[in-house]
């Protein structure tokens, strides 16, 4: 009887701490988040510039950590480009596979065959008056599958706001800069962008509220 009450026992805490596991992926099931799942204990800026909409992919969570952080600071729907192609270790043998993609958007960036399929996403841009993309940066320029998101719907976002934030290891982001100018051809580009190197992603917070106020995003 003592031993069933001690299984019991460790059944009960092995699920609870399971769940205290902060799931990462949660996006991945809810490909569009809105304001209504967020905690707005935080969100006390104001918007001067109406509805905003956040899209990112990320890679080893690095953006991912800091557009959690920046929708403590903004109400924005929000939402997470995946690959169609799931697995495959973009930073292995040296960066070799993010490399290839990145080479054949270079050497074709006008063909959609360039651009790795990703899974595909139902936004309603007409919604949005400020769309902020956040990027990896990958060889100096935005990892592939924001690139496809954008080739696929850029054009959709003439005439908005964009804000660009750009997470790299150390190199300079104007690559990326010129990637989203390329793909989103009649955005109204706020400036500057931000570059948060991925050493300072848990520090992010306060360079974030800088870069609102610098683009004029909050007072
Ligand atoms: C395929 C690939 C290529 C990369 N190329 C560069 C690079 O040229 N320069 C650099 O500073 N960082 C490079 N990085 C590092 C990422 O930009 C950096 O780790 C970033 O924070 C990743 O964001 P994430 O965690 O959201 O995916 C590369 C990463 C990958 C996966």
């Amino acid at each position: 009887m003592k031993k069933l009450l001690y299984l019991f026992l460790a059944m009960f805490v092995a699920v609870g701490l399971y769940a205290c596991v902060p799931d990462d992926d949660s996006v991945d099931e809810l490909p569009l988040e809105t304001p209504e799942n967020q905690d707005e204990s935080d969100s006390d800026t104001t918007s001067e510039t109406g509805k905003t909409l956040i899209v990112y992919y990320s890679y080893t969570n690095n953006v991912h950590a800091v557009v959690s952080d920046l929708r403590t600071q903004m109400k924005a729907d929000a939402v997470r480009v995946q690959p169609a192609e799931k697995g495959l270790d973009y930073a292995a043998n040296n960066y070799a596979i993010g490399g290839a993609q990145i080479q054949a958007i270079r050497d074709n960036p006008d063909k959609e065959s360039s651009y790795p399929a990703i899974d595909p996403v139902d936004v309603k841009f007409e919604e949005y008056d400020t769309i902020i993309v956040a990027a990896p940066l990958w060889w100096s320029n935005m990892a592939t599958p924001l690139q496809t998101f954008l080739f696929n719907h850029g054009a959709k976002m003439a005439g908005k706001q964009i804000g660009l934030i750009v997470s790299s290891a150390s190199s300079g982001i104007s690559g990326v800069e010129s990637d989203a100018k390329r793909l989103i051809p009649n955005g109204k580009f706020l400036t500057p962008s931000l570059w948060i190197r991925s050493s300072q992603t848990s520090g992010c917070h306060s360079m974030i509220a800088e870069w609102l106020k610098k683009i004029g995003y909050v007072k």
